[in-house]
C-alpha cells in the first residue's frame, strides 16, 4: 500500500502573502502530530519562495506548484520553468488542471494556457528532468450514457504520459478529477466513492498496460470538492492513496481534519 498523499490547491488565492504565511502556518500547526501522510500545498507561484522558507524549520509540508513550463531559461514571456521552481526548494507540480486546460488560448502555439495532452506531455518531461513530482490532473467534463468518458481518461493518460520512461513513473501522482464536481463547476455534483473507485481501477489498467508490473508504484487520488466529511468514504473506499482539495485547502481547520483522517485510514 502507498503511504497516503493529500495536497491542497490554493488556486488564486489568498489575495496578500499575509493572508498566504497565516493559513499556511496554521496548516501546520494542526498536522504537528502527523507522522505517516505526506502533505503538499500548491500556493500561488507568487508566495511559494517565502513559504518554502518558512517551511525549512518545519519540514513537515512540501510545496507544490500549480504549473511549470518545460526549458530551463529562455524567450517565454510570463512563464515559470520547472528547473527555477526545483531551485527554490519546490518539489511537486501540479499539471494538466482542468481549470489551465480550459483557457482559450491560440494553442497551435503550444504555450500559455488552454492546454492540450502535448503541451501537457512537455511539462511532465520537462518537470521530471528537473526533479519536480508531477500531479497529473485528468477528468472528464460530463458523463455520457455511452461511457464515452473512459475514452477520454485514457486518451489523456496516453498522451499526457507518451515517451516517459519507466524509470521515472514513481514520482507521478495521477489525480482523477471528474470537472462536473470540482467545486468551482457551475450546477456540479457530487461524485461518489464507487464512482473513484471505478475509475482507480481503470486507470490503474491503463498504467500496467503501458509499464507493466513497475506502474505499481505511481499512486491515483481523487479531487473533486473533497472535503473533511466525505475524505474517510474517498480513503477507504474510493481506490485511492489520497486526495487533491481545492476550496478546503483554503480552510486550515478541514484542511488538517483532512490530513487527520488520512493519518488514521493510511
Ligand atoms: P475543489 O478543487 O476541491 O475546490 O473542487 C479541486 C481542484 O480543482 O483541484
Amino acid at each position: 500500500m502507498h503511504k497516503k498523499i493529500i495536497i491542497g490547491n490554493w488556486k488564486m488565492n489568498p489575495l496578500t502573502l499575509k493572508e498566504a504565511e497565516k493559513l499556511f502556518n496554521d496548516a501546520a500547526k494542526g498536522v504537528s502530530a502527523v507522522k505517516k501522510t505526506e502533505i503538499v500545498i500548491c500556493p500561488p507561484f507568487l508566495y511559494l519562495e517565502k513559504l518554502e522558507s518558512s517551511n525549512r524549520r518545519i519540514k513537515k509540508i512540501s510545496l507544490g506548484a500549480q504549473d511549470a513550463f518545460w526549458g530551463d531559461t529562455g524567450a517565454y514571456t510570463g512563464e515559470v520553468s520547472a528547473e527555477m521552481l526545483y531551485n527554490i526548494g519546490v518539489r511537486y507540480v501540479i499539471l494538466g488542471h482542468s481549470e489551465k486546460r480550459a483557457m482559450p488560448v491560440r494553442q497551435s502555439l503550444d504555450i500559455g494556457g488552454g492546454e492540450t495532452n502535448g503541451i501537457v506531455n512537455k511539462k511532465m518531461k520537462s518537470s521530471l528532468a528537473a526533479g519536480l513530482r508531477p500531479i497529473l490532473c485528468i477528468g472528464e467534463s460530463a458523463r455520457d450514457a455511452n461511457h464515452g468518458y473512459f475514452n477520454l481518461i485514457k486518451m489523456q493518460l496516453e498522451e499526457c504520459l507518451a515517451g516517459i520512461s519507466k524509470n521515472s513513473i514513481s514520482k507521478i501522482i495521477i489525480a482523477y478529477e471528474p470537472i462536473w464536481a470540482i467545486s468551482s463547476t457551475p450546477g456540479r455534483q457530487d461524485a461518489t466513492s464507487d464512482d473513484s473507485r471505478e475509475m482507480s481501477i481503470f486507470i490503474r489498467k491503463i498504467l500496467s498496460d503501458k509499464f507493466g508490473p513497475s506502474a505499481a508504484r505511481m499512486r491515483i487520488i481523487y479531487g473533486g470538492s473533497a472535503n473533511e466529511k466525505d475524505a474517510e468514504d474517498f480513503l477507504k473506499n474510493g481506490g485511492v492513496d489520497g486526495l487533491l482539495s481545492g476550496r478546503a485547502s483554503l480552510n486550515a481547520k478541514k484542511f488538517s481534519e483532512i490530513i487527520k483522517i488520512a493519518e488514521k485510514t493510511g
